[in-house]
């Protein structure tokens, strides 16, 4: 059972929203973890939950990460999400996208929605129809668009400050970087990585992502899948495909110095990224480094400018730097050391708010 007001206080959502609309056959739940830097941004997820349990426990879980990378990404947002329970494929409708955009829009700005699993620029654009508290719209319609293209570089930023810690200089000329998954993300990576001079290795379980990948650059190696990647001679491991690709197993396995990539949720457990430090494995936070597209889409939301939005994605590499540091001093892993920055900055800035205005 699901526990909505939260086994700790880090646990504690501000709001938990269900929404219904038996026609279109709506059912969503928004969470709003907190709201100390700003309105809560968070992508909405359309996913053939199992049960509504299910359904909630991953809006929980997810808000409450949005509310931990939009701090570290230094935006003025705090952190929520959105679940649409449903298969994409089957149930998503126009009425059913315009009954959820009345639902956020009946926050008042409390939460700020956009794209996730299952949705899609497109479908914001129709959920933008009803709600004016809608990000990642299309081009076409003033929206910054597609999200992996700044994912891509952040990852790339937070790629060269974990070279800088682990040789000294931030260059990847030379090294030998492993890529495990060249979707959206993972090509365009490939592309950074190429233009530095790094040597590539990717796989994909889908044979066209491969072959886009070495129609550009021949020189691209291919290995069959992500054990092999991870068990070959690599400088730098990059998740690029689901989560979890570091499980108790594969990490006994892996070869390289660095892990920096954008999946989400990498390390199957907290308890890998001790196994990591413990085999001398540098382990950049995912939240930290793939938060480049958080940075796009939120971008939007005062009027959306790719050269702005680039350059607050570059600072992951400082953001990244800051937090190797204060492992380093604190004697705790990355991990934990990204979660106490971001929970300083949540209390000091969003503590800031209790000066009253006068007005
Ligand atoms: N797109 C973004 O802006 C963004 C932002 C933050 C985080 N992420 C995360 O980054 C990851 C990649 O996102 P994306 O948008 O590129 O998704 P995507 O679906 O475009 O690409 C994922 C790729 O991984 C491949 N793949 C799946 N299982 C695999 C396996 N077992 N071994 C090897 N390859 C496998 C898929 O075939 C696909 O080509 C996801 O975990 C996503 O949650 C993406």
């Amino acid at each position: 059972m699901t526990d909505v007001f939260g086994a700790s206080h880090k646990d504690v959502h501000e709001q938990v929203v269900f929404c219904a609309d038996e026609q279109s056959g709506l059912r969503a739940i928004i969470a709003i973890h907190n709201t100390a830097l700003g309105p809560a941004l968070g992508g909405t997820r359309f996913y053939p939950y199992e049960s509504e349990s299910a359904a909630l426990a991953d809006v929980l879980n997810l808000a409450k990460g949005m509310a931990y990378k939009n701090a570290l990404a230094g935006l003025d947002l705090g952190g929520g999400k959105a679940v649409i329970i449903g298969d994409p494929a089957r149930d998503k409708s126009e009425a059913l996208l315009r009954a959820y955009g009345r639902f956020v829009e009946s926050l008042g700005g409390r939460y700020i929605t956009a794209c996730d699993v299952g949705t899609y620029s497109e479908d914001m654009d129709v959920v933008a129809r009803e709600s004016r508290f809608v990000t990642g719209r299309t081009t076409a319609n003033g929206g910054a668009g597609d999200s992996s293209i700044l994912t891509a570089f952040g990852v790339f930023q937070g790629m060269r400050a974990s070279a800088e810690r682990v040789y000294g200089t931030p260059s990847l000329h030379g090294r030998r970087v492993g890529v495990e998954g060249v979707g959206k993300v993972g090509h365009r990576l490939v592309e950074l990585l190429r233009e530095d001079g790094a040597e590539v290795v990717i796989c994909d379980v889908d044979p066209k992502a491969v072959e886009r990948v070495r129609l550009r650059h021949p020189e691209v190696d291919v290995v069959a899948d992500a054990r092999t990647l991870m068990a070959s001679d690599l400088d730098v491991f990059a998740p690029c495909a689901l989560g979890g690709a570091l499980d108790d197993e594969t990490v006994t396995t892996l070869r390289a110095k660095i892990v920096c990539g954008a999946a989400n949720n990498q390390l199957a457990h907290p308890g890998v990224e001790k196994q990591l430090a413990e085999r001398g494995i540098l382990y950049a936070p995912d939240y930290v480094v793939n938060s480049g597209g958080v940075i796009q889409v939120a971008d939007e939301i005062g009027g959306f400018d790719m050269e702005r939005a680039r350059s607050k994605a570059a600072q992951i590499y400082d953001t990244t730097l800051k937090i190797f540091a204060i492992a380093a001093d604190e004697g705790v892993p990355p991990a934990v050391a990204a979660d106490r920055l971001a929970e300083r900055r949540m209390s000091e800035v969003g503590r800031i708010r209790a000066i009253w205005l006068g007005h």
